[in-house]
């Protein structure tokens, strides 16, 4: 028997008793006489003693022991002098009679600690070690644990969970696909998926009703803190659902794991906004409402006197930082220094203070009067103290920038507290986006979404005003979960992929088995899907979701563990009849 019992779990009442433990030497001590191990193991540290005078032999053997050797030790457990109350072992320590070693170990490359001195890099290449560590291996316990409750309670409210193939086509969620070459069938690719979902409404057509899975989706895209190009998502689809239907379904899913998991309870239902209220008052379609700071256009307010910057620009806008208006100039250049930053993309700032004695200060003062600036802070319901924020120029690009300003005042500004949780949803999503580049039409969600009933007629005339019955969840900022009610009948299905440019044959090859199923009895169905490894980081209080997959890829790409992606050899590629050109 390696262990009576876990490194977790002695406590004052286990006084006297005789026990055997396994696991990793976190560190040891030399004090004088004594020698102090603490032997680590999942379920937390147990002290072990040795003393010089009474088992010289023993003490010399644990003296020896390096960092992360695997050892198993027999002794008594016993009261300590100097206790540490704040760890749940810490009134006891076991004085060792036995030592085995089980396993010798190299020094680790980082400290295998709380705070550890290892960068990003190092320790993705041994993320076995730095899964030992505690804020690693708490994450994964809480993925284990979200996954297990929304099992327990999707399966409670009768979804089942299916499973859906790996080796597809091509699902146009609007990255590239990851390809996979096929040797059976030369020449030709399976794509990895990049969800589910013609599967899942295919299942809705099977008659399953009620649909989920915990699934791992692959996208080639650039990839950020919170996109890998393999995720997991949580996806579901039902049957005889209208939007709201859904909406409640998966409320009442996201609620239950702030229950379960973090013991949050939300009152009433999730705020709803729409797309068009999200971006003109925050500036995008993941808003993070745990704090106002509401974007105001002032664009009528502040055109015709005279300052070029703002009479030629299509859109003025601004924020108000409440309790600002001290500011200093660093601090203001600090902020004309983010806005200009070119993944903001600002010409530049403009900036009021509102002073507390009443008085405005402004670097506009030569084009604007006092009482012009008032009515500039009345647009912002400003008091004395604030500071007003403007910029100017096209309309997307200023919303764009002036919701990355919102988001960095608000952080610097402490709004942004990772433990408060302020979900809701968007909704009324537009059904289109125009793309300048290829000059046509995109599906703003994807090509299954179904228009809202009373904007169908616009499909031809006016397809960009067109909107969707499409939802997204947002919690703090992150955009966890998005769906749609589904487009289920074959002649609508056809109008959209016309809408969007595919050629009836271009259609009918790339989704010829959904339309076809649509003929045979389709139910009206929806769904949606949730980035698990989105929330879990939320809910871990994470910036990178890279923090809670065991193992994941780097920014570029790679893992560098195993060092994949990786050439593979020439008789596998002729095998599948592939050759590999360099790029210059
Ligand atoms: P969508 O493309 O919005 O919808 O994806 C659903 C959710 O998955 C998460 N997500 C990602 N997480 C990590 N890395 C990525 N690269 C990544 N891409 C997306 C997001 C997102 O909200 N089939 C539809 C769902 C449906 O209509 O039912 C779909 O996949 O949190």
């Amino acid at each position: 028997m390696y262990r009576t019992n876990t490194c977790g779990e002695l406590t004052i009442s286990d006084v006297g008793k005789t026990v055997t433990l396994s696991g990793w030497v976190q560190r040891s001590r030399d004090l004088g006489g004594m020698t102090f191990i603490d032997l680590r193991d999942r379920y937390g540290i147990t002290q072990l003693a040795f003393n010089m005078e009474t088992n010289a032999g023993l003490c010399e053997k644990a003296r020896k022991l390096g960092r992360e050797f695997v050892i198993q030790v027999t002794g008594k457990v016993e009261e300590r002098h100097s206790k540490n109350m704040n760890m749940p072992t810490g009134e006891i320590e076991i004085f060792v009679d036995a030592i085995t070693i089980l396993n010798k170990a190299e020094i680790p490359p980082f400290t295998i600690e709380d705070d550890t001195d290892g960068g990003e890099e190092i320790r993705m290449k041994y993320r076995y070690l730095d899964l030992r560590r505690e804020p690693m291996r708490k994450a994964m316990e809480l993925r284990s644990k979200m996954a297990i409750e929304t099992r327990s309670f999707l399966s409670a409210e009768k979804f089942i969970e299916v499973e859906t193939p790996v080796l597809i086509k091509s699902t146009p969620e609007g990255a590239r696909d990851f390809v996979v070459p096929s040797r059976m069938n030369n020449g030709q690719f399976y794509a990895l998926p990049q969800s589910p979902q013609t599967f899942k409404q295919l299942l809705m057509v099977a008659g399953f009703d009620r649909y989920f899975q915990i699934v791992k989706c692959f996208r080639d895209e650039d990839l950020r803190a919170d996109r890998q190009p393999e995720f997991t998502q949580i996806d579901c689809e039902m049957a005889f659902v209208e939007q709201d239907d859904v909406l409640n379904t998966f409320e009442g899913l996201i609620k239950h794991l702030f229950m379960a998991v973090m013991d949050e309870e939300f009152e009433g239902p999730f705020p709803r906004m729409s797309f068009d209220d999200a971006m003109s008052n925050y500036g995008n379609d993941k808003p993070d409402i745990r704090f106002g700071m509401r974007l105001r256009d002032l664009t009528s307010l502040v055109q015709g006197k005279g300052f070029k910057v703002f009479d030629s620009v299509e859109h003025v806008g601004g924020i108000c930082a409440g309790g600002c208006a001290s500011y200093s100039r660093k601090q203001l250049d600090a902020i004309t220094h983010f806005v200009t930053k070119p993944q903001i993309g600002a010409k530049g700032l403009v900036w009021v203070k509102y002073n507390e004695d009443g008085s405005f200060k402004s670097s506009v003062d030569k084009f604007y009067t006092p009482e012009d600036l008032q009515k500039w802070a009345e647009k912002f319901n400003a008091k004395p103290g604030d500071l007003l924020l403007v910029l100017a120029g096209e309309k997307g690009s200023t919303r764009n920038a002036l919701s990355e300003l919102r988001l960095e005042m608000g952080e610097q500004l402490g709004l942004r507290n990772k433990k408060v949780f302020a979900p809701l949803w968007v909704v009324d999503f537009p059904l289109l986006e125009w793309d300048e580049e290829t000059q046509r039409y995109h599906a703003m969600h994807h090509p299954f979404t179904s228009p809202k009933p009373e904007d169908i007629d616009k499909m031809k005339t006016n397809p960009g005003e067109v909107r969707a019955n499409a939802y997204d969840m947002v919690i703090n900022g992150v955009e966890v979960g998005g769906g749609s009610i589904r487009i289920h009948d074959q002649q609508l299905q056809q109008q959209m992929f016309q809408a969007l440019g595919f050629s009836d044959e271009e259609a009918q090859e790339q989704f010829g088995f959904l339309m076809n199923a649509f003929t045979y009895g389709a139910p009206p169905h929806g769904g949606i899907a949730f980035g698990f490894d989105r929330l879990v980081s939320l809910f871990a209080g994470l910036d990178s979701i890279r923090d809670v997959i065991a193992f994941p890829k780097n920014n570029a790409g790679r893992d560098i563990m195993i060092d994949s992606p990786s050439a593979v050899n020439k008789d596998a590629l002729d095998e599948l009849s592939l050759q590999v050109v360099k790029k210059d």
